[in-house]
């Protein structure tokens, strides 16, 4: 894809998606069980992520060197490079933000400071699955706050906790940007809509057989969305959801 501005004054980049963020970012969308929505939100959480695993190596330094790429300064870089580290581990560690700042010849310091503010980096590891559910106004009025209770007593855990599988993390967050289609709740970056208490059980169930991705099959009648083949296309069949589209 073609981003000019992306980079300010640096000119243009011809990059494909996945030479920016890698492949498997974003599968299609679920289409059984609840109503999926059309908002394919920054995922930052694989479920594949290993807390141990080394950062910026083989194919991560690639992206590490593509990312700074992008940017007249490594400074600039340091959202980016922190969610690329967040990707690889799943979660910022004290070593993480260490490694980040030596990357860019930051102060640990500085790279704490921002690592810390912002609420979307995990600061502890979380299970396969991180489960966010939105309790604010909209989705409260709707039922919100049953639906985190119900998500953690279908997982055993209290908020923030791994569950014993290793396969969820449930936390509570603030407006999600859906709020059209409450009870809203992202799993790693994908968005699930109108969840209700009912329908946590199944949802659980389908995430640890399937992950985020849809069962194979289907997606018949239903409305995806995919930027899985790196080139952030679009494709669309007739919906029998009421899902938003964003
Ligand atoms: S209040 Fe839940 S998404 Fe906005």
């Amino acid at each position: 894809m073609k981003n000019p501005g992306w980079a300010g004054e640096t000119g243009e980049f011809d990059l494909t998606e996945s030479e920016v963020r890698g492949a498997g970012y974003v599968g299609p969308q679920p289409t059984e069980g609840w109503e999926h929505g059309g908002v394919n939100a920054v995922p930052y959480v694989h479920a594949d992520s290993d807390p141990d695993a080394p950062l910026f190596q083989g194919p991560y330094r690639k992206r590490l060197d593509t990312i700074m790429s992008r940017y007249p300064n490594k400074r600039a870089a340091l959202l980016p490079v922190l969610n690329l580290a967040h990707e690889i581990r799943g979660y910022l560690s004290q070593e993480s933000m260490d490694a980040v700042a030596h990357e860019l010849e930051e102060a640990p310091a500085a790279v704490r400071g921002v690592a810390t503010f912002y609420t979307m980096y995990n600061r502890r590891p979380v299970g396969r699955h991180l489960v966010q559910v939105c309790t604010n106004v909209a989705c409260n009025l709707c039922g919100g706050h049953e639906v985190f209770e119900a998500f953690l007593q279908h997982t055993g855990t209290e908020p923030g906790q791994i569950s014993e599988d290793g396969e969820f993390t449930v936390m509570e967050v603030e407006c999600l940007g859906a709020c059209g289609f409450p009870t809203a709740v992202q799993v790693n970056g994908r968005y699930f809509e109108n969840v209700d208490v009912a329908g946590v059980p199944d949802l659980l169930a389908r995430l640890k057989r399937h992950g985020v991705d849809p069962v194979d099959g289907a997606a018949e009648g239903a409305t995806s969305t995919s930027t899985s083949n790196g080139e952030g296309t679009k494709s669309k069949s007739k919906s029998k959801s009421t899902g938003g589209e964003g």
